[in-house]
C-alpha cells in the first residue's frame, strides 16, 4: 500500500526493469512480460519510458503479452488497445515489432485467434511476469463475473457496468465494444509472478473481495489468492477497505 498511485507505478517500474536486468535476457532466452491497458498502468509506462531513455532498460530480448483487446476495433482505432500499447509504451522503447503479442480483436476467426495466443505462450515457455489492473467489479483483464479459474484465452461478453466504467475512454457508452478478447484467469495464474494494480477509492470493493472475501468467480480477482506469487500493488484509497 503506497501514498499514492504514483509512487506505487515508480515502484513497479522499477520492479520490472530490474526483474529484466537481473534475468540477462538474449534472443534464446527473451524475458516474457504480460501487460494491462487502462489508466493504472499509464504511470508505470511512463517510468519506464524514462528508464529506457536513460539508457537503465533494454527490451531488445523481452517478449510481451497485452491482456486483452476488444472485439471490432481496429488496430488504428484509438480506443484499441493496440493503439493505447503503442502510444504509451512501444513507439518509445526498443522492442522489435516481432516480440510483442496483442489478441487481434478484428480478426473473422475469433476461436483460432484465442488457441494461437494460448498456444504462443506455452510454446515460448509461459510467461515471467504478468501485470495488470482490477476492474471495480472485480474483474482481471477481461475476465467477468463468472469466469472460472481454469478459464484461457477467450471472447468475453462485457458487463453492463464495465461498459460504464470503460465509456469514460469514448465519446458516448453506446460506442463501447459489447465483448472482448481476453486471457483467461488460468492463463494469468500459469505466470511466474503476478503484479496486480489498484488506485483510488472505486476499487476498494474489488480490492477488499479479492484480498479478504471468499475465493469466487462472482469475483475472479479473488482467484490471484491461488497465486503463490502474486503481489496487489494499491494506493490507500483503493486499500480503505481491506
Ligand atoms: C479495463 C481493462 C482491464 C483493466 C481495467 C481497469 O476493463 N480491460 O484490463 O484492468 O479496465 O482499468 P483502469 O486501470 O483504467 O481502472
Amino acid at each position: 500500500i503506497f501514498a499514492s498511485s504514483d509512487i506505487a507505478c515508480k515502484y513497479v517500474a522499477d520492479t520490472i526493469i530490474t526483474k529484466i536486468n537481473q534475468f540477462q535476457p538474449t534472443a534464446d532466452k527473451p524475458f516474457v512480460l504480460g501487460l494491462p491497458t487502462g489508466s493504472s498502468p499509464e504511470p508505470v509506462y511512463k517510468y519506464i519510458r524514462e528508464a529506457y531513455s536513460q539508457g537503465k532498460v533494454s527490451f531488445k530480448h523481452v517478449v510481451t503479452f497485452n491482456m486483452d483487446e476488444y472485439v471490432g476495433l481496429g488496430i488504428e482505432s484509438d480506443q484499441s488497445y493496440h493503439y493505447f500499447m503503442y502510444k504509451h509504451l512501444f513507439n518509445h522503447i526498443d522492442i522489435p515489432k516481432e516480440n510483442i503479442n496483442i489478441l487481434n480483436g478484428h480478426t473473422d476467426n475469433i476461436e483460432a485467434e484465442c488457441a494461437r495466443y494460448e498456444q504462443k505462450i506455452k510454446d515460448i515457455g509461459g510467461i515471467h511476469l504478468f501485470l495488470g489492473g482490477i476492474g471495480p467489479n472485480g474483474h482481471i483483464a477481461f475476465n467477468e463475473a463468472g469466469s472460472s479459474a481454469d478459464s484461457v484465452t477467450r471472447q468475453i461478453s462485457l458487463a453492463d457496468s464495465t461498459i460504464k466504467a470503460n465509456s469514460r475512454f469514448f465519446a458516448s457508452p453506446e460506442l463501447v465494444p459489447r465483448s472482448a478478447l481476453t486471457v483467461g484467469i488460468a492463463t494469468v495464474l500459469a505466470s511466474e509472478e503476478v503484479i496486480i494494480l489498484a488506485f483510488g477509492p472505486a476499487k476498494a470493493k474489488a480490492v477488499k473481495h479479492s484480498l479478504v472475501d471468499e475465493i469466487s468467480s462472482s469475483c475472479p480477482g479473488s482467484f490471484m489468492r491461488l497465486h503463490k506469487h502474486c503481489e496487489f500493488v494499491m494506493d490507500e484509497s483503493a486499500a480503505s477497505e481491506y
